[in-house]
């Protein structure tokens, strides 16, 4: 009879076992032969223990001990003993003590591998990808995914003591849009006809509160077909839920206890008080996004007033075509012309024509500009911005989105620079007040989805475009990790607003009339929202991407480099049975 591969894992042994006769399995983390007498770390889950074999001990154990190599799978049975004091490692729990070897099984080889399993490795990230299960035995990104499960678990204990409960909601199902393209699956049964892989459960889960569930969440992988970005993956997870009878305020106190509760036992960080919330009116104005990093005080003003007559003409033209100049101030003592001229080149990489300049000196103002300003102009900017000492003042002009958009990159970017960023802050927001309707081009789209409710359900069809809904975001430290609202529960208004989107009856019958059908059927009023969770995974592990925190990730380019999918279809059979006939390839 084989005995058992390990009675415990590396890492439970301290000199508190010292004599013990210990079985432990694990990779050989690295070898090292000093003239006679190996060394070889042993790693598993927990950590890493120091194996030691002398020749003079067994000769037998020794051959097999020279055989093994980097990454080799071992069983090792040996005696625990204590190290001398000049070679106790402090970097590891089990530096003080040494396995004596008194028996090593191979139990698995390993080929030279492409990387070293330690925390830091210099490999290109698409190396990486290929060799996913060597990239995932590293100790860090291995620890990324056992602080995922932790979260969902405790998302779910969360839920459940409030009286949730979680219902699975269909994968192969139809359309329901979150801004992103669909990933269609083509039907076999029924020819020339698609599922849509869900961009969210948005429907559904509305359907299910007409179901009388009244209280649902899943922690659900979503689908979009969308570019792809440092914090964006085409399937990505939600945690995500929905509540009957409930206004705003009832899903944000929700949802704020959750993530108090998974700051507090995840990181260890206690997030007293209330979150901070603003409009997105106000967001826009101050930040120049819906997403602001509250970990820094920069803020934008709006000066157009000032400038209303002015000679600048870069200002002038603006001004005459209806456009905004929006300024942030600085302490710029430590800036140098460089600095100034590298942030010009930041801020026209983001769209801006060019990036005005003045800078306060002991007697004097200075910037190349300075000369098209009145007297009155420089009074009014001194009293707006409360101008001191070595401040500079950084001016955007033209139209209002693209100045909000490269003036809101100008303050991130100041912020990290100028050092104003603490790294262990978190800074959540509600950004609350959104409008309904974006224009684009010369018609309108939901800002979130079509489902949201309107603040004022009594649409004022002749301004549109100012009306505000019911929807909210949380933001943290400049990520929007979660978003959701009240949504619109009778049939007639949400008929409206498709109405206002421009989509014909036929199609909306064709694509929502299930929707339209629950909603004249009792739907009570609801709402919910959803955590992007691998958002929200990024703070609580510190990573830099989105892939780090996904087991089996998408490149930029949609792909995956460890299976190669998407890949083609192998038979022609496969393709006939669905009805599809590729076009020439060329
Ligand atoms: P929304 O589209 O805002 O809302 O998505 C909710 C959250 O999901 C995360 N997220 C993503 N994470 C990674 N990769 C992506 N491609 C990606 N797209 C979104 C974000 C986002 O805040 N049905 C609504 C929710 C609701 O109204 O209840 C929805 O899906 O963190
Ligand atoms: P120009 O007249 O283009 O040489 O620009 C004069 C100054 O105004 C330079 O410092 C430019 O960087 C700056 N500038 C030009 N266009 C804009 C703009 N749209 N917004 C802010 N500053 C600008």
């Amino acid at each position: 009879m084989k005995t058992s591969y390990r009675k415990d894992y590396c890492a439970k042994f301290n000199e508190t076992f010292e004599g013990e006769t210990i079985t432990i399995s694990g990779w050989c983390s690295s070898i090292r032969d000093h003239g006679g007498v190996i060394f070889i770390d042993l790693r598993d889950k927990s950590g890493i223990i120091q194996i030691v074999s002398d020749p003079n001990n067994s000769k037998d154990v020794h051959e097999i001990i020279e055989k093994i190599r980097n990454e080799y799978v071992l069983k090792i049975s040996g005696t625990v003993r204590l190290r001398s004091e000049n070679t106790i490692n402090k970097n590891i729990e089990t530096g003080k003590v040494e396995v004596l070897i008194n028996n090593v099984e191979i139990l698995n080889s390993s080929v030279p591998l492409p990387f070293q399993i330690e925390e830091e490795i210099n490999a290109d990230e698409n190396v990486r990808l290929k060799y996913r299960y060597l990239d995932l035995r590293r100790p860090n990104i291995n620890n990324n995914f056992v602080l995922k499960s932790k979260t969902m678990t405790l998302a779910r204990n969360f839920f459940n003591e409030k009286g949730f409960i979680e219902i699975e909601t269909p994968y192969l199902t139809k359309s329901s849009p979150e801004g992103a393209r669909d990933y269609l699956v083509p039907s076999r049964v029924h020819q020339s006809s698609f599922f849509a892989l869900p961009q969210s459960p948005q429907i559904l889960k509305q359907i299910l509160m007409t179901s009388g569930f009244d209280r649902y969440y899943q922690i659900v992988r979503c689908f979009r077909d969308e570019d792809l970005r440092a914090d964006r993956q085409p399937e990505f997870t939600q945690i995500d839920l929905e509540m009957s009878f409930v206004n705003q305020e009832d899903v944000i106190d929700i949802v704020e206890e959750l993530l108090k509760k998974i700051f507090m036992e995840i990181k260890g960080i206690d997030l007293k008080s209330k979150f901070k919330s603003i409009t997105y009116k106000e967001s826009m104005e101050k930040y120049g996004n819906d997403r602001p990093d509250l970990r820094f005080n920069l803020e934008l003003k709006t000066i157009t007033e000032i400038f209303k007559d002015t000679k600048f003409k870069v200002f002038k033209d603006v001004v005459s075509a209806d456009g905004s100049i929006k300024c942030i101030k600085v302490n710029g003592s430590s800036m140098t012309r460089k600095n100034i001229d590298d942030l010009t080149s930041f801020a026209q990489e983001h769209g801006a024509k060019g990036l005005a300049w003045i800078k306060v000196l002991e007697t004097e103002l200075q910037s190349p500009i300075l000369k098209f300003f009145s007297e009155q102009e420089i009074n009014s900017l001194k009293e707006k911005l409360k101008l001191s000492l070595n401040d500079i003042v950084f001016f955007g002009a033209g139209d209002l989105e693209t100045v909000n958009n490269y003036m809101s990159a100008v303050r991130n970017k100041l912020g990290e620079d100028l050092g104003l960023i603490s790294k262990d802050s978190y800074e959540f927001v509600w950004i609350t007040d959104f409008p309904l309707f974006l224009k684009v081009d010369d018609s309108l789209t939901s800002t979130h989805h079509p489902f949201t409710m309107p603040q004022n359900e009594v649409l004022n069809e002749a301004n549109l475009s100012s009306q505000l809904s019911q929807a909210y975001d949380i933001v943290l430290n400049g990520t929007e990790i979660g978003g959701g609202s009240i949504r619109i529960h009778k049939r007639d208004l949400q008929e409206k607003i498709f109405n206002i989107l421009g989509i014909s009856k036929e199609e909306y019958e064709s694509n929502f009339g299930y929707l339209l059908n629950a909603l004249e059927s009792g739907t009570p009023p609801h709402g919910g929202l959803a955590l992007g969770l691998d958002r929200l995974m990024m703070y609580l592990t510190d990573s830099q991407s989105i892939r780090d925190i996904i087991a089996f990730p998408k490149t930029q380019k949609a792909s995956c480099l460890l299976t190669e999918a998407p890949s083609k279809v192998f038979s022609e059979k496969q393709l006939n049975e669905l009805g599809i006939k590729l076009l020439d390839e060329e």
